[in-house]
């Protein structure tokens, strides 16, 4: 008799409830028990865990956030910590498990998949920093928040013919400065796939008002520099004055798209498929509009494996 688990662990990310309705509707449809995990895999250690059904998740698809809540749990990353977990399994007779996060969760979905539990995993992290899949889930929806922040800014700037620097998200994955860029906004982009030096921001940012253009936003991805300071280094070699903006949590919250919630739903579904097809440890994703799944101890963060998109960049901001 399957009993089916589900959590959310890591940063939370648009389109994570979307993901839960699917997993616990589709289990349900399947005539198998859900039991939701309260706040990761912290929650699970806790042993704070409760029935879910069809009727609970009705209402949850169109809100941001995740209403299992969720952790960074680093009790988990010890063997200790999984074995409690393990054994909070087996007291709730569950054996069967998703995991909905990003990277760091999958260490988790491995470490339970060698410990026994039939786990899969559903990439979700607005960084979009997988390797495995073409868009995790929170992506696009972060992505038209941060859009529609930098048309808001923009507005101000060519009123006021200035130079902001706007750092986004992404820990160490570029996809949030590129997408946005790609997408119209954004003058010069700095990345960790591909990182410009105070130096060559200053010397493209001259270039850009010496053309005529005084207005201008400059992109860069959290982690890479004090932003202050190269506020400073712009404004003492340019004589221009520049604005900061960090998007911060904003750019976390708030309703999932539509591109996210029926992704959400495909992947939430697929999950508890291939549950009840015999696999376990494998992450589900998307690869050129095909659903995949893929070992999960062979998914790795991108870091820098970005620099083919970043070119695509090269005739559009020159
Ligand atoms: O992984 C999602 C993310 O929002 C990153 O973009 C950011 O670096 C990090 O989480 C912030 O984490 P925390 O919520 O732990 O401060």
């Amino acid at each position: 008799m399957m009993k089916l688990g589900v959590l959310t662990s890591g940063g939370d990310a648009p389109g994570m409830n979307a993901a839960i309705r699917a997993v616990v509707k589709t289990a349900d449809y399947h005539n198998i028990e859900v039991m939701g995990i309260e706040g990761g895999y912290q929650g699970l250690i806790e042993g704070k865990l409760h029935r879910l059904t069809s009727t609970d998740v009705d209402y949850i698809a169109d809100k941001g956030g995740t209403f299992l809540k969720t952790s960074r749990c680093a009790e988990f990353m010890k063997e200790s910590g999984r074995i409690k977990a393990l054994s909070i399994l087996k007291d709730y007779g569950i054996n069967h498990l998703v995991v909905i996060g990003g990277e760091g969760s999958f260490k988790g979905t491995q470490n339970l998949h060698e410990l026994g539990v039939n786990v899969i995993g559903i990439p979700a992290t607005i960084d979009n920093d997988l390797s495995y899949t073409d868009y995790s889930l929170g992506f696009d929806t972060t992505l038209n928040t941060i859009l529609e922040c930098l048309g808001k800014i923009k507005d101000t700037d060519l009123s006021h013919e200035k130079t902001t620097i706007v750092e986004v998200m992404g820990r160490y994955c570029g996809d949030l400065a590129l997408y946005s860029a790609l997408a119209g906004a954004g003058e010069i982009i700095s990345t960790p796939e591909r990182k410009l030096s105070f130096e060559e921001i200053c010397s493209k940012l001259n270039e850009k008002i010496k053309s005529g253009k005084k207005d201008n936003l400059i992109l860069i991805t959290e982690k890479m520099y004090d932003i202050q300071d190269l506020q400073k280094y712009v404004e003492d070699r340019l004589d221009v004055s520049v604005r900061t903006s960090i998007l911060g949590f904003i750019q976390r919250g708030g309703q999932p798209s539509a591109f996210d919630r029926i992704l959400a739903s495909k992947m939430g579904i697929t999950a508890v498929e291939l549950l009840l097809k015999g696999y376990s440890g494998r992450a589900v994703g998307i690869k050129e509009n095909d659903l995949i799944n893929v070992d999960i101890e062979k998914v790795h963060s991108k870091l820098s494996s970005n620099d083919d998109k970043c070119s695509l960049l090269d005739t559009i901001l020159a």
